[in-house]
């Protein structure tokens, strides 16, 4: 990268001293990127409750409201596009703080709409600060996290953004008395301006700093998250991976390159196409489907099923640099598997049709506690872990492009795929699809578990297997 310096894109706030807890410093950046991904889960989650009323204040026809409820699927999806090229340009922290500023925007957006198209508008804006800070949080994190702690780090953001689903159901909750959706809305502006005041705090990526050519900025950063004897290591082994990259776009189609691509993007669409969005959009609909008849209870049950999702998230992060992450990520696409098969067969046999609704409930919750355990966490991590810093933004606006498509194709196509194949086989179809995605992570996607990124850049590089790493 050849970028000239410029005087505003230092080390950030605080890099003249060291700090006195190096390793407190990176936690406390950690949690205010992850208020990124808590406005990511917040978002996603909130139009759930909210659109129960908006549907009969603009009397939305089927059509529009799927228009309403998708806009953000779709923003989300140009965020990620245009994400990966700001990230690298004007730096992961900055990109955030701007990001900070839309979330705002679209939430206020949201509550003021004096109509639809407003509306949609609004979602759309929200859509493209998801997008974004879907991956840019977690790019940040990996680049300043410690390689022992790294796993646990990135993963904090997935807890962020799971407790934000959950949350968002409570505010609706809380709201769905008055009927107040916009209240339900404006309440993200709460965690975005904490999230935009947080962040000028934080220092720049010590990793962006270098490949800016900001080398004593880079330093800077590092003597406030790192103890004094690892700060020259560590400058040394980032300069030397800096040297060895164009930082072009035709760098992300270099043969080298391509094993990561292949990595990043096959598990961007597995962790979608597994089906985990049809259960956090559709929860209580599934429930339904099972004979629960009263609509509080299936709202009541898919609060659970968000809260088994924070809690083995939580349980990821404490063991994800421990036992790695290829471990956690096959238990996880196996259990999935497992309960996607079940919760099938529940639909298929008539004579479990009394005990339906409790074999549906606890095998959605087997299946959410799976994806949350390995495939939730794990996708975001190696995706921040297995690029070359150079292209680190853009490689990875590339994953999340097709994450974010791959949600979209299967958020509007669930119903659908009900409707034609049944109940039954559609679980089946999502439980085969599993399958394949267990046997793509078991023979290419690497441990990565106690690498630094210059390691694991280093690795790819060479051509060899990614498994080989
Ligand atoms: C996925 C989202 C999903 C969420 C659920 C994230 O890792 O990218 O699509 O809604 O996990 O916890």
């Amino acid at each position: 990268m050849t970028a000239k310096p410029s005087s505003s894109e230092k080390g950030g706030p605080s890099q003249n001293k060291p700090h006195a807890d190096p390793k407190g410093f990176v936690y406390l950046a950690t949690a205010i990127s992850a208020l990124g991904g808590l406005l990511f889960g917040y978002d996603v989650g909130v139009i759930s409750g909210a659109i129960l009323f908006i549907k009969q204040e603009f009397s939305l026809s089927p059509t529009m409201e799927e228009i309403v409820v998708s806009s953000v699927l779709l923003g989300s999806l140009a965020g990620a596009a245009i994400g990966g090229v700001l990230a690298d340009r004007l730096g992961r922290r900055k990109l955030l703080i701007v990001t900070a500023i839309v979330f705002g925007c679209g939430a206020i957006g949201a509550a003021l709409a004096p109509g639809t198209i407003t509306l949609v508008a609004a979602r759309l804006v929200a859509g493209m600060a998801i997008g974004i800070a879907s991956f840019v949080a977690p790019l940040y994190i990996s680049e300043i996290a410690p390689v022992a702690i790294r796993g646990k780090l990135v993963s904090i953001n997935q807890v962020a953004l799971t407790s934000g689903i959950v949350i968002s159901y409570l505010i609706d909750y809380a709201f769905a008395g008055s009927q107040a959706w916009r209240w339900m809305f404006a309440m993200a502006v709460v965690p975005a301006a904490a999230f935009g005041v947080g962040l000028l705090f934080i220092p720049n990526s010590p990793r962006w700093l270098v490949a800016r050519g900001h080398t004593d900025q880079a330093r800077a950063v590092l003597e406030k998250i790192r103890s004094p004897d690892e700060v020259k290591g560590e400058l040394g082994q980032i300069g030397q991976s800096v040297s060895q990259q164009k930082g072009t776009w035709s760098e992300l189609l270099s043969p080298l390159l391509r094993s990561a691509m292949i990595v990043g993007v096959g598990l961007a669409i597995a962790q979608q196409v597994t089906g985990i969005n049809t259960v956090i959009y559709y929860a209580p609909t599934i429930l339904k489907f099972a004979g629960m008849s009263s609509a509080p209870a299936a709202i009541l049950a898919s609060v659970g099923v968000g809260v088994v999702n924070v809690v083995l998230t939580l349980a990821a992060m404490q063991l994800i640099d421990r036992v790695g992450r290829r471990p956690l990520l096959l238990v996880s696409l196996a259990g999935m598997a497992v309960s996607l098969f079940v919760l099938g067969l529940a639909f298929s046999l008539p004579q479990f049709s009394s005990s339906l609704a409790w074999i549906a409930i606890a095998s959605l919750m087997v299946y959410v506690g799976s994806f949350a355990v390995g495939l939730g966490p794990v996708f975001w991590l190696v995706l921040s872990e297995i690029y070359p810093l150079g292209i680190r933004g853009r490689a990875m606006s590339v994953g999340t492009i097709a994450n974010w498509g791959a949600n979209l194709i299967v958020a509007l196509s669930f119903l659908t795929l009900t409707q034609v194949l049944g109940k039954p086989a559609t679980f089946w179809l999502y439980g085969g699809v599993t399958i394949a995605a267990w046997l793509f992570a078991f023979f290419l996607v690497p441990e990565t578990k106690g690498k630094t990124l210059e390691q694991i850049e280093a690795h790819f590089r060479t051509g060899k297997h990614p498994r080989a790493l």
